[in-house]
């Protein structure tokens, strides 16, 4: 019972599509028509409004951490599982047809709430690239794949195999960024393309 609770719970708040909400409530149009498509923080700030793309940022997160912090406290044993239905439920949400987003918030959120040190090494390799390459697929992807890396680091050997499986789910989603960064065409945040 405990497991599908945190399925459920875990998928139906990662499938919140923050983004795509406050992009249209703020009448700025419908963010898959925007930019690269995304849902994510980074296609909202193309709109120009920062503090939507903040906020954006910030909820997606949340939902990540709340669904692996509620299952915590209140289906024990669930956390990991909450975690990753939370996740898939931002990458491949059923509201919006299973097209959602690229992971790199949620996972960060999930990781945080699921083993914190692993999670300040994914929002200091986040933030730290972003400040330097100014290219958020790079700084997403490569944070994504920290995570794994240093959970086995620290010795946090059971959640290896899950946060692998998670990054490399994030490396399939930057599919077409991929391809934009193999051919110099990937933009860099802040800069006229996005
Ligand atoms: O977190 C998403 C980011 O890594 C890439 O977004 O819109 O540039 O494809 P975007």
């Amino acid at each position: 019972m405990a497991p599908a609770g945190a399925l459920l719970l875990g998928y139906l708040l990662g499938s919140i599509p923050f983004g795509v909400l406050l992009t249209r409530a703020a009448g700025a149009g419908d963010l898959r028509q925007i930019g690269s498509g995304n849902i994510g923080a980074t296609n909202v700030l193309r709109t120009g409004r920062k503090g939507l793309a903040a906020a954006t940022l910030l909820l997606d997160m949340a939902k990540g951490a709340v669904a692996v912090l509620l299952a915590a406290a209140f289906l024990p044993g669930t956390a990991v599982l909450a975690a990753t239905a939370a996740f898939l439920g931002h990458c491949y949400p059923v509201w919006l047809k299973f097209r959602g987003g690229k992971g790199v918030a949620t996972l960060m959120g999930v990781v945080l709430a699921l083993y914190w040190p692993s999670g300040l090494v994914y929002a200091a390799v986040w933030l730290g690239l972003l400040a330097t390459v100014r290219i958020s697929s790079v700084s997403g992807m490569a944070a994504a794949v920290s995570a794994p890396v240093s959970a086995a680091f620290f010795g946090r050997l059971d959640l290896v195999l899950m946060l692998l499986a998670l990054a490399l789910i994030v490396l399939w989603k930057h599919r077409e960024n991929i391809d934009r960064l193999l051919s110099g065409a990937e933009p860099r945040v802040g800069s006229k393309r996005g």
